[in-house]
C-alpha cells in the first residue's frame, strides 16, 4: 500500500476512536516509520492492539498530559494513560527545547503505554544537532539472572549521536537476545527458535516457540545483560514514577488495567566539553571503519547505519502488509 494512503487510514482509524487529529498523526507517523526502518513488529501489527486497549479505556484517547516544569533543564510528564507515542513526542520534544537553552535536557514520564521504537525519539534530537539517551520498560519478558520467571521487559537501551554525516548512530537494542516478535511469529509458523535465547516454564532450555513464551526469554550477556534490564526498569520506571519489577502490564494479553509505563529522556549538547565534537566523532567512525575486516565481512558498519539505508530504500516502495494485519486493518476502517 502507498505510504501516503496507509498514513490516511492509520489516522482516521485512531480518530474514530476518539484520538484527536494532532495525536493521531502523531500515531501514524511512529508507526509507519516503524514499517520504514524494518521493524514491523513495532508498527503496523500493534494498531488493532492500541484500538482495543482505547475501547476497554485502558488508554485515554484525549489525555490531559501535564508537564512538571522541575528545573529550565528538567521536566516531569503525567500522562494520563495517554498512548506512548504522544507521551514520548511531547517528552522529547521537551528534553530538546531545554538542551537548546541549557545544554541539558532530562525529561521523566510515568502513565505512559507502549511508545513504539526508542530510535524513533532519538533522532528528533539528532535532527537537531543533540545527543540522546532514551530509555522505556516494558512488560514482563526476561528473566533476571538466575530466576525462573520473567520479570523484566526486553527494556531497550538506545543511545544516538550526530556523526557529521546524514546518516546518525542510533545504537537502539532490546537486552534480550532475539525480540520477543522474532518468537511469536515461531509460535505461530510452528518453526524452531535458536538454542539459547529462551527456557521453559521449568527454567530448561527450550527451542519450542510456544514453551518460550510461557517460559522466559533470556537476557544478552548472562548476568550483564540482566544487568542492563535492570537498569532499565530503575530508570524508566523507579525514578519516574511508573510502574516497575514486573507491574508493567502486556498490552496484548493484559486488559486489568492501564499499562504506567515509564520512560525518561537524557538530551545534551555535543560540544559541553569540546568545542570541536563533530571532527572528533567523524575521525571517531573513520578509524573504525578503517579496521581490518573478519573474512566475509565487506563492511563495518555503525549502529543505525543498516536501518537508515532500509528507511531511505523503503520510502520509494509500498509498504508490504501481511494478509492478517491487512484484514484486520480493513475491519478497523469499516467499522470507524
Ligand atoms: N517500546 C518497547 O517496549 C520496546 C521493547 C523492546 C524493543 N523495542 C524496540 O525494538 C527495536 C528492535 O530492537 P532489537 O533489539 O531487535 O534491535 P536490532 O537487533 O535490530 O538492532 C540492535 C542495534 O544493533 C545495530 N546493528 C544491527 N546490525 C548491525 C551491524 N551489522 N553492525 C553494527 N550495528 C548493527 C542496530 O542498528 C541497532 O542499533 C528497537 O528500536 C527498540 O527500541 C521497543
Amino acid at each position: 500500500m502507498k505510504i501516503k494512503k496507509l498514513k490516511n487510514i492509520i489516522n482516521k482509524i485512531f480518530v474514530s476512536h476518539g484520538v484527536t487529529k494532532k495525536h493521531a498523526s502523531i500515531c501514524s507517523e511512529a508507526i509507519i516509520n516503524a514499517e520504514l526502518v524494518g521493524a514491523p513488529s513495532h508498527g503496523l501489527s500493534r494498531l488493532k492492539m492500541y484500538c482495543d486497549r482505547i475501547k476497554s479505556k485502558l488508554i485515554n484517547p484525549k489525555p490531559k498530559i501535564k508537564i512538571k516544569k522541575i528545573s529550565q533543564s528538567i521536566a516531569h510528564i503525567d500522562a494520563n494513560n495517554s498512548i506512548g507515542f504522544v507521551a514520548a513526542d511531547l517528552a522529547i520534544k521537551t528534553a530538546i527545547k531545554n538542551t537548546k537553552k541549557t545544554g541539558i535536557g532530562l525529561v521523566g514520564v510515568k502513565n505512559s503505554g507502549h511508545y513504539g521504537l526508542s530510535g524513533y525519539y532519538a533522532e528528533q534530537a539528532v535532527k537537531h544537532n543533540l545527543i540522546a539517551f532514551c530509555f522505556t520498560n516494558a512488560p514482563p519478558a526476561i528473566a533476571p539472572h538466575g530466576s525462573k520467571k520473567s520479570l523484566f521487559g526486553t527494556n531497550p537501551i538506545c543511545f544516538a549521536t550526530p556523526t557529521s554525516s546524514k546518516v546518525p548512530f542510533i545504537l537502539d537494542t532490546s537486552v534480550s537476545v532475539i525480540n520477543r516478535g522474532k518468537i511469536r511469529v515461531a509460535a505461530r509458523t510452528g518453526k524452531k527458535i535458536p538454542q539459547g535465547v529462551a527456557l521453559d516454564k521449568f527454567g530448561k532450555p527450550t527451542t519450542d516457540a510456544k514453551k518460550a513464551l510461557s517460559g522466559v526469554q533470556l537476557p544478552i550477556a548472562g548476568f550483564k545483560g540482566s544487568g542492563l534490564a535492570w537498569m532499565v526498569d530503575i530508570l524508566s520506571g523507579v525514578l519516574t514514577g511508573g510502574n516497575h519489577s514486573g507491574k508493567v502490564r502486556d498490552p496484548f494479553d493484559d486488559f486489568s488495567g492501564p499499562q504506567n509505563i515509564g520512560h525518561l529522556f537524557l538530551v545534551m549538547k555535543p560540544n559541553l566539553f569540546v568545542g570541536n565534537y563533530s571532527q572528533r566523532i567523524k575521525e571517531n567512525i573513520k578509524r573504525i571503519k578503517k579496521l581490518p575486516k573478519l573474512k566475509g565481512v565487506k563492511k563495518i558498519y555503525y549502529p543505525g547505519e543498516n536501518k537508515y539505508s532500509r528507511y531511505i530504500s523503503n520510502l520509494k516502495k509500498n509498504i508490504l502488509i501481511p494478509k492478517n494485519i491487512l484484514e484486520d486493518l480493513e475491519k478497523l476502517n469499516a467499522n470507524k
